[in-house]
């Protein structure tokens, strides 16, 4: 076949366009990724990223341990090392998970370029195109890439104030039986959901885990911001109570440095194996530079205490967004109170469009995440992601009052113009209701 730039099957921006692979279909650039390049100049404040803030690292200490593992470890650190990942990182990853309740072996672990890689691995040892995967609604948008990208079928659970929801559960479960089909996987972020902002109580966690194991479907549990709860009370992990039915993906990506990449999969021994040659069909290893990084760090440094200092910081940025969203968001506007983490999911007044009103929001020099990219079903059109993890509490300030004068206007026009849903609802001061409908 020809690749002239003028072939028949391709076209000029791209000769290829008709060879991909069915599994490419979802992997399109999202509409607001032109919108997040101009989000990315200094005088918009941007509420859209989920970076974690790195400058608050102890900088000297984390040159000290980089240097240390190329002088002292050089020939293993910029080496090819094993499939699995280092034996030392796994078990002191035993110790990073004691806190969320988990005992294990350290040849239970897996670790992987990123929890995000240990995702995408678990998706493809385990799901044929057309497989049901079953997800939070809303969910973590990459999550949702990696399921189109096997081809799965995601169907969405609906949640509330307390997390995903056991009646909608069992009511999803139902539906998909009644179709003649079954669900193979459960993902859930069940600590300080991204991007939902809420926490499933323990009670929940053992009602959810019931209902999976009597219908023998899998959960996989996504645990990136366990240890970021702002009280210091750490929710216990779905893991810790069943061994064989779940999947308990980590990371060092919240509490030390995003940028090692280094996260990791606790998985039954028969899925490790598996996951051990998908692991090594992907990058032959996890880099060893990058885990001994992270060992040396957590062998050298009161690791917990800078895990604190994290928590502190995020608890100051959330507490002035919740603020300035109850001081100044138009009435109607609600949101919910995240207890750690990253995230608040908002929801706007009247019908409002909040994909619709970004460009508006990124002129008046703020920007969030628009709510539909966290559904595979185009829900959330009236609601939005803010994460207040990376701006200093002032800049969240002024993102706010920039995005509810944005949410004013809107709601104005609406209420003279008609708006997809009714006219703008007047009933007192936004409170700040948990509700994700
Ligand atoms: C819910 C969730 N899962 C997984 C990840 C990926 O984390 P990692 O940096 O370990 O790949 C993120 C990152 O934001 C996340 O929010």
């Amino acid at each position: 076949m020809s690749r002239q730039a003028d072939s028949p099957t391709g076209n000029r921006l791209d000769p290829w366009i008709d060879s991909y692979a069915a599994r490419t279909r979802g992997l399109t650039a999202s509409s607001v990724r032109a919108l997040f390049a101009v989000a990315s100049r200094p005088e918009v404040v941007s509420l859209a990223g989920g970076m974690p803030f790195v400058s608050a690292l102890p900088v000297d200490a984390m040159a000290d341990t980089v240097a240390r593992v190329i002088r002292d470890r050089g020939a293993v650190a910029l080496q090819y090392g094993s499939g699995q990942g280092d034996v030392t990182l796994r078990e002191q990853i035993l110790d990073v998970m004691k806190p969320v309740g988990i005992s294990a072996h350290a040849d239970d672990i897996v670790i992987t370029a990123g929890s995000q890689l240990a995702l995408d691995l678990v998706v493809r040892v385990f799901c044929d195109p057309g497989d049901v995967v079953l997800a939070e609604a809303p969910t973590y948008i990459t999550a949702l890439g990696v399921f189109s990208s096997y081809q799965c079928e995601v169907e969405h659970v609906a949640m509330d104030a307390e997390g995903l929801s056991p009646n909608a559960l069992r009511e999803t479960i139902a539906a998909i039986k009644a179709q003649g089909k079954r669900a193979k996987i459960l993902y859930t972020i069940p600590s300080f959901h991204n991007p939902a902002g809420v926490t499933q109580s323990q009670e929940r966690r053992t009602e959810i885990l019931q209902i999976a194991q009597s219908e023998g479907i899998l959960v996989l549990e996504d645990d990136p911001y366990g240890l970021l709860g702002f009280d210091g009370t750490v929710p216990q992990a779905i893991r810790a109570q069943d061994g064989e039915g779940v999947i308990y993906l980590g990371t060092f990506s919240k509490t030390i440095a995003a940028g090692l990449r280094v996260g990791w999969a606790v998985a039954p021994h028969g899925v490790r194996e598996k996951l051990v040659l998908a692991n090594e069909t992907a990058t032959l290893c996890p880099s060893n530079f990058a885990q001994l990084t992270i060992s040396d760090y957590l062998q050298t440094q009161p690791w917990l205490e800078q895990v604190e200092v994290f928590r502190g910081l995020y608890r100051t940025r959330r507490d002035a967004l919740l603020e300035s969203l109850a001081t100044m968001m138009p009435s109607g506007t609600r949101w919910t109170v995240p207890s750690g983490g990253f995230y608040s999911w908002v929801t706007l007044p009247g019908g409002l469009d909040a994909g619709a009103m970004l460009p508006r929001a990124v002129s008046a020099l703020v920007a969030y995440v628009p709510g539909t990219g966290f559904f595979a079903d185009g829900q959330g059109r009236e609601s939005l992601r803010l994460s207040y993890c990376y701006p200093e509490p002032d800049r969240i300030r002024e993102g706010v009052r920039r995005l509810a004068a944005v949410v004013k206007a809107e709601s104005e026009i609406a209420a003279t113009f008609g708006s997809p849903r009714a006219a703008v609802e007047r009933d007192g001061l936004g409170a700040p209701t948990p509700d994700l409908a």
